[in-house]
């Protein structure tokens, strides 16, 4: 069962609907899932075969559906296909289709210029998005912008600390800023700790107040044998550089905010060519 005292929403990280089982059995509760095209590629179904466009489509949502079934109480991300060279209408085409498959769908879409185009048209239009991607507070101030107006709930924001820790830079503050600097809005958009490694990113996550985190099975079954535990008072990744806060007026449009990152660009790169890799 959850605990009482965990406010922050527990997501699992995974394309393959068998996981969710499993971590139902163990863990008793989930909010929701985030799926994405690496996560699909890595689903034991999908081992040594080859789609077309249309099977593998329809392979996603039958994921998705059977996901929705087990948890329809909770959310399910969809992630859209998109290269660097997909326009913001291509992308909208997508969201609107994965939207109708199942009735309590978040349509991911990466938080680069066609993405927030996307995003923006996709809220007026009353779907929940989740933005992907995200490493920087000027991407999250960006999100903020384009989607003013939604409803709590309909918006979710995904910064990947992993792979900030990857690369030297502690992803645990870009949390801490996000949080920080949406005290200052209206609450709009829940920040969603996405790409955590290990049972210390969860208890951080939790520990900072993140609305939601999604994690992979392994790390929630180390959280279960270690007794559902709240608090991280021990994380201070000291090997790692500390990322500033930045002052940022949240009041702009978003497109005065510079959403432009590396990492962004490579993870648009890696899913679309796990993507990619399963057509025939
Ligand atoms: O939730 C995002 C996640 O699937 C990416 O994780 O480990 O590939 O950085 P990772």
């Amino acid at each position: 069962m959850k605990p009482e005292n965990l406010r922050t929403k527990i997501f699992l990280d995974s394309g393959d609907p068998a996981e969710t089982k499993e971590t139902m059995a163990f863990l008793g509760f989930l909010d929701g899932q985030t799926t994405n095209p690496s996560l699909i590629a890595k689903n034991p179904e999908t081992a040594g075969k080859k789609f077309t466009r249309e099977e593998l489509l329809g392979f996603y949502r039958g994921v998705v559906e059977e996901v929705s079934r087990v948890i329809p109480e909770g959310s399910v991300s969809i992630e859209v296909y998109a290269d660097k060279h997909t326009s913001a209408e291509e992308m909208l085409r997508q969201g609107r289709e994965m939207f109708a498959w199942i009735p309590n769908a978040h349509i991911k879409y990466p938080t680069t210029r066609e993405g927030l185009k996307a995003a923006q048209q996709s809220v007026k239009e009353g779907m929940r998005v989740n933005m992907t991607l995200v490493f920087s507070q000027q991407q999250a101030a960006a999100v903020y912008a384009a989607t003013r107006g939604a409803k709590r709930g309909n918006v979710f924001l995904s910064p990947f600390i992993g792979r900030l820790d990857d690369r030297g830079e502690n992803g645990m503050d870009l949390i801490e800023n996000i949080l920080k600097m949406y005290q200052k809005g209206d609450g709009h958009v829940e920040v969603l700790t996405a790409s955590v490694r290990n049972l210390h990113h969860l208890l951080a996550a939790v520990q900072l107040g993140s609305d939601i985190l999604t994690s992979p099975l392994k790390v929630l079954r180390e959280w279960a044998q270690a007794g559902l535990p709240a608090r991280e008072d021990f994380y201070k990744p000291e090997a790692l550089t500390p990322i500033l806060y930045e002052e940022l007026n949240l009041e702009q449009d978003w497109t005065a905010f510079d959403i432009s990152h590396e990492l962004t660009d490579v993870g648009v790169e890696r899913f679309s060519a796990d993507w990619n890799a399963l057509l025939s």
